[in-house]
């Protein structure tokens, strides 16, 4: 959470200190659920969407859960060469990892090809990374795995700005929704864009819900301190913990499966990628089908770089 100094004096509040501090406390949380979500589903395997450079594939060996994480393919592939060399080798059987697009269904099919049973997809921190288009095919893509596989889905992209402000106003008795507007203001700032639009940072908690539904899900609710009971950095400061966990109390949190939906769309996937390229009288014609995104793209570069040696640019 980045405020700007004419922000943080208009809330008064504001120390470096205590932006990080609330910035730790409440990614720990998320990580924490993250644990709690993997162990308590009933699915024995776990799909962790984006994957990051996170370890969480310890965890889940430790659960006996298989893992699957699941990354841009740069990332995956750095990942993994790092992970195996710390999965002990009666473990190594239970992790996987992939280079997927999330936007891409084919990617993603292709990366669970031999699950059998049904899986627990849990996503932290990527959803705020799409334009509404796409954001809807990731839902959309995920939605349409668990109809294959069953099984079900948490995100914790639905409620991260709000689990940040609470730790914030906790710390600091700020008021919750000047800081998630100040956040607000802050990141668009930082990054000059208009998050105005994107539901799951700046849409309310129906928007959201009526977003996901369209998508197709099936919402199960419950309260984020439900589940999470300890915040371990705080445990020299218990009551300190006990105000967090309990001010946690009004996030609501959802399992999204594909059960029983109402899907009032249908599931209309984005048609398999395929190129064709073809150079006549030095004129390269591209026909493209499907998406192009960091999967496809790079084959239809390397296409194109087969055939530049044949193209004669004219000055
Ligand atoms: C904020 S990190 C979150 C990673 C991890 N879950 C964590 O909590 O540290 C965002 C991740 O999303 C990945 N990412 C971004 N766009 C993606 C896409 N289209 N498909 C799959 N992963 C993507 C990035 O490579 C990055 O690892």
């Amino acid at each position: 959470m980045r405020f700007y100094r004419d922000i943080e004096e208009k809330l008064n509040i504001a120390t470096d200190s205590q932006i990080t501090r609330s910035r730790v406390i409440s990614l720990e949380a998320r990580y924490y659920m993250w644990n709690v979500i993997a162990k308590e589903t009933d699915c024995e395997i776990i799909v962790d969407l984006p994957c990051g450079y996170l370890p969480n594939c310890l965890k889940t060996a430790r659960l006996k859960k298989k893992y699957y994480g699941l990354d841009l393919p740069i990332v995956a592939d750095e990942i993994s060469s790092i992970a195996f060399k710390h999965i002990a080798n009666s473990e190594k059987h239970l992790v996987q990892y992939h280079g997927v697009d999330a936007t891409n269904y084919a990617s993603m099919r292709t990366a669970l090809k031999d699950v059998q049973g049904k899986i627990c997809i849990i996503t932290d921190g990527l959803l705020g990374y799409f334009n509404r288009y796409d954001l809807k095919a990731v839902c959309k893509n995920i939605h349409h795995l668990l109809r294959e596989f069953g099984g079900c889905w948490y995100t914790s992209d639905s409620q991260f700005t709000e689990l940040m402000a609470i730790t914030y106003a906790v710390l600091t008795g700020g008021n919750k929704n000047d800081i998630l507007e100040a956040n607000n203001a802050g990141v668009n700032r930082l990054a000059n864009t208009d998050n105005s639009d994107h539901v799951f940072i700046a849409g309310t908690l129906e928007e959201r819900r009526h977003f996901l539904e369209e998508c197709g899900f099936s919402i199960k609710s419950f309260r984020y301190s439900d589940k999470l009971n300890s915040i371990p950095s705080l445990r020299d400061n218990p009551a300190l913990m006990e105000r967090i966990i309990s001010a946690y109390q009004e996030i609501e949190e959802w399992i999204l499966t594909a059960e029983g939906t109402k899907s009032a769309e249908k599931q209309e996937l984005e048609l398999p990628f395929s190129q064709d390229l073809s150079l006549k009288d030095n004129v390269l014609s591209i026909r493209i089908c499907g998406r192009l995104d960091t999967i496809t793209a790079p084959k239809l570069l390397q296409k194109y770089e087969e055939k530049r040696a044949n193209i004669h640019l004219q000055k």
